[in-house]
């Protein structure tokens, strides 16, 4: 069994074993702490930094789902300086990228009263849908490079590698290798990723299809056409 350390959780003392995540930590004990990169399938990377708290003694604010519970830590998982911190990576968020259909994220704007107008001058990330394959279209808009995407892909699932990041700093987007589309790459189409997106980024091609307008029909149609060209030799 792992040893126990006490720690101070919002003024209450708590137990946490050795190796256990502050998140961890602080779930077990009913805080409510918002994630956005941290999936339970995928390995934590701390990108996102929603789930910050504040550690007496540390400098700067600590990403829960990284940082380690240790002996005699005390810790706010709500303070003035949390919440203001959340409520900006919310409202940067939302000036720069589509999150309409991030139902989660949404909730989390209201609970921290985000003003979404907060940063109207900034550069919003607009480019157009990537619909290259049957399974799942591609549209970057709505991406906050979580990064949940690329590591199902990789080592934490699917070891496929066909997902990636492209450009650095503010050009930074998730894409495939070389930009290939996503046939010509190593995706054997599994939908892990589709699965893990928090966004809407991506999305299956059905689902996509029904929202343009088109019937189940001629979804079908469309399917059935696509599988009878593969049949046949060129
Ligand atoms: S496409 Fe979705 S899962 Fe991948 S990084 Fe963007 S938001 Fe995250
Ligand atoms: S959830 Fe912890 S940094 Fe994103």
């Amino acid at each position: 069994m792992a040893d126990k350390l006490t720690l101070t959780l919002d003024g209450q003392e708590v137990s946490a074993e050795q190796g256990q995540t502050l998140l961890e930590v602080a779930r077990e004990n009913g805080k409510d702490v918002p994630t956005i990169c941290f999936h339970e399938a995928t390995t934590a990377n701390g990108l996102c930094r929603l789930c910050v708290v504040e550690v007496e003694g540390m400098r700067v604010l600590q990403p829960a789902c990284i940082v380690e519970a240790a002996k005699d830590m005390k810790v706010q998982t709500r303070s003035e300086k949390v919440n203001r911190a959340r409520k900006t990576i919310l409202e940067m968020l939302a000036s720069t990228m589509d999150l309409s259909e991030a139902a989660e994220i949404q909730a989390m704007m209201k609970d921290y009263g985000v003003d979404v107008n907060r940063f109207p001058d900034a550069e919003r990330r607009e480019v157009p849908v990537k619909d290259d394959n049957p399974m799942y279209i591609r549209d970057y808009s709505k991406c906050l490079l979580c990064w949940r995407c690329v590591q199902v892909c990789a080592d934490d699932a699917q070891y496929t590698y066909a997902l990636n990041f492209e450009g650095r700093g503010y050009e930074t987007q998730i894409g495939t290798f070389f930009d290939k589309s996503i046939p010509e790459t190593t995706c054997v189409l599994c939908g892990q990723c589709v699965g893990v997106c928090p966004t809407g980024a991506l999305k299956p091609k059905r689902e996509f299809l029904l929202e343009q307008g088109l019937s189940p029909q001629e979804i079908s149609v469309l399917n059935t056409g696509r599988k009878r060209r593969k049949a046949k030799p060129t």
